[in-house]
Formats: C-alpha cells, structure tokens, sequence
C-alpha cells in the first residue's frame, strides 16, 4: 500500500505531480482558455460581487489559505482576510451577506473550522469547502464547493492536501481574475499554460532529494530552525517550519524575511540553521540582504532558489533548485525541498514519520 516507499508521508510527497494533474484535470482546458468548476459556476455571481473573500481553516490548511491571499489579491483584486477557524468562531466577527467564506479542510472533520462554518452560515454569508475527503462533514456542511482530488492521504503531517488546495485556490483566483476583467486574455493563457507545467516542474524538483538528504544529515542535531520567505513563500516559511516541527520535533519558527531585524536575527548564530526562499522572483534583492545579514553573523543557510542562481549561491551554505516560473505558482515548487527536508531529518532521527506523537489526522475536538 505504501507502494515501495519507507512510509505515505514520501509516498505522498511524490504523489504531487499526479494529485495536482488529478486536481486541475477537467477544470483547467488551457487549449479553450477556459476554467470550468461547477461550484463555482453555480454561484459566480457570489464570488463576482464579493466585497471580500474571508477563508478559514488550520494548520497547513491555513497556510495554504494564506497563499490565497496573495493570489486573490494578485490575480482577482478582491481583499482576502484569512483566520484560523479557532480564532474566528470565538470573536464576535463581522461578517456581511456579500462575504464569500471559504473554509479549506483537507479531512473535512476538523471541529474549529466546521464550528466557524456554522457561525458564517448562521450570519448569512456564502461559505464555500475545499475539501479533499469526498463526502466529509465540511463538505456536507457548506454551499458548493470543490474537492481537491489528492486521493487519500494517510501521514499525519499533510503534503499533497497542501498543493493540492493551492491549486484549486489558484484556479478560483484565476478565474475571477479573468471574468472580472482582471486578467486579459492572453495573459490568461499563458497562466493557464505555465500551470499545466507545474507538474512536470514538481518532477524536477523531487530531483533535489539527493541533496535535500545531505542538507539533512548536516542539521539533523540542530535544536531550532528558522524558515523565512517573502510575499507569496511567506506562507511556504511557515509551512516548512510546521512540517519539521510535527514530525521531528525539532523547533521550528517562520517568518516573513523583512521581519528578521525586529527580532529574530537576535537568535542567529553559527547554531542555527536558516532555511531561506530566495528564487528569483519578487524580493529577490531583499532576500539577497537578508542572507548577507545571516551569513555576518554565523547564521547557516540552506537556501531555496531557482535553477541557475548565481548570487544566493555564493553565499549560501547549501542550496536546493527549483525550476523557473511564475511568481505566483513559486509556493508549488518551493514547498517540496521543504517537505522532504523534514522528512529525511525526522527519518534520521528515528521518528514515527507517518504517526508524530501527540497528533491526530483529524482534529475533532474543540
Ligand atoms: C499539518 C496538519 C494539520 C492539519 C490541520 C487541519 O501537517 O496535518 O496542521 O493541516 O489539523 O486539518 P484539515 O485540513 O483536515 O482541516
């Protein structure tokens, strides 16, 4: 059942090229310029005039709802708001008819989003699932929606759930984007083209396991890690930082790069290992600084950068590539040398990869 591999969670990391293919397929027809999801669809008016787009959801869910926010904003300009479902449903929060709510759950069970639903239903506002268990009770629970088509995912710490619901956000995104005269035509396409390339790019970036392990091997004795990213691999910091964290149980902190001077940067010496985004794409320079202010005092960086990087490189204690793309669909890519990072570490220090103590595959409690 693990098809050859040591455990799901590997099993899954390479599944992503397919779950993704699996999750765009019949939706995304980049020959007739066109996506096509019947959730949305059906309720395109909703999305159209949604003064605000509000998304709830946990853990690696809410990280991949926070990469939306970036590409509501880019592809759509629409305001995104983006809360943990345990926050949100213990406010008083505001939220009017023309809100669409989008709750993301990769099982569909988990007890804070599903009570946050019943909030935003109960306040009249649209709430639309993204969920990857067919049928689950967030499925049930919400308006329309549309599944991620991942497949079942059985390591506890969630991988292809997280690319995956990053697609169908992006396909959403892109969408509106293009019906609210957002996007034109052509740019349209050659978004829809450069999606159907990530797959085949997601290959390539598997392709850096072997270096991944050496990286690996080098920290897997470390005590802390700090992952930083900016703009879109914001969210893609945090998330490498949650995936170490819950199987090795090393810690773990993201952050926004920029972030780094108010703090953080007082934790850096020669002891901690520093995972940076820098591909070369939006904030590239400021990444570069970042870097230089790390390496000046003793920080090791492990850095994440696309095929080619010259500058990062020199400086850089390690390097892992990814292929070229559009800054939007970085989080896709950037996201697997993390993942795979922390499960070598985790493998190494003798963890129960697929069962990480303390954690459950479905939180059903409060
Ligand atoms: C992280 C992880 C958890 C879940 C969270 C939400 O690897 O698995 O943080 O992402 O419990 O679960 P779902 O998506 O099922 O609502």
């Amino acid at each position: 059942e693990k098809a050859g591999y040591d455990h799901f969670m590997l099993k899954e990391i390479y599944e992503q090229p397919e779950a993704i293919k699996d999750t765009y397929r019949g939706r995304m027809l980049p020959e007739k310029g066109l996506i096509r999801m019947s959730g949305v669809d059906d309720n395109i008016e909703k999305f159209l005039n949604a003064k605000r787009i509000i998304v709830i959801a946990c853990g690696t869910s809410w990280h991949a709802g926070l990469v939306s926010e970036y590409l509501f904003e880019d592809f759509a300009r629409i305001p995104v708001e983006v809360e943990y479902a345990s926050e949100f449903r213990y406010r008083n929060p505001i939220i009017n008819e023309d809100d669409v709510v989008i709750a993301i759950s990769q099982s569909g069970e988990t007890a804070d989003t599903m009570a946050a639903i019943k909030i935003a239903k109960e306040k009249g506002a649209f709430v639309f699932g993204v969920c990857n268990v067919v049928g689950s009770s967030i499925s049930r629970e919400t308006h329309a929606g549309a599944y991620t088509h991942a497949g079942p995912e059985i390591g506890v710490a969630s991988t292809k759930a997280f690319t995956t619901q990053i697609t169908i956000l992006t396909l959403i995104a892109l969408k509106l984007g293009k019906q609210k005269g957002e996007i034109s035509n052509s740019q349209f396409h050659a978004y829809l083209n450069e999606l159907n390339t990530i797959p085949e790019k997601i290959e390539r970036t598997l392709e850096t396991n072997e270096e991944v392990i050496k990286v690996a091997e080098a920290y897997k004795n470390a005590k802390n890690c700090l992952y930083l990213g900016r703009g879109h691999n914001f969210p893609v910091a945090l998330e490498g930082a949650l995936k170490l964290k819950e199987i090795s149980y090393i810690h773990a902190e993201g952050y926004p790069a920029a972030e780094m001077k108010h703090g953080p940067i007082a934790l850096i010496d020669e002891m901690m290992p520093v995972v940076v985004i820098a591909t070369k794409k939006g904030h590239y320079e400021k990444v570069v600084s970042n870097i230089q202010e790390i390496k000046s005092r003793k920080g090791k960086i492990i850095a994440v950068v696309t095929e080619g990087d010259t500058s990062v490189k020199q400086m850089a204690d390690h390097i892992l590539e990814v292929p070229d793309t559009i800054e939007e669909f970085t989080p896709l890519l950037t996201t697997i040398p993390l993942q795979l990072l922390s499960y070598h570490i985790a493998v190494m220090l003798d963890k129960n990869v697929d069962q990480p103590r303390n954690l459950a595959k479905s939180v059903t409690v409060e």
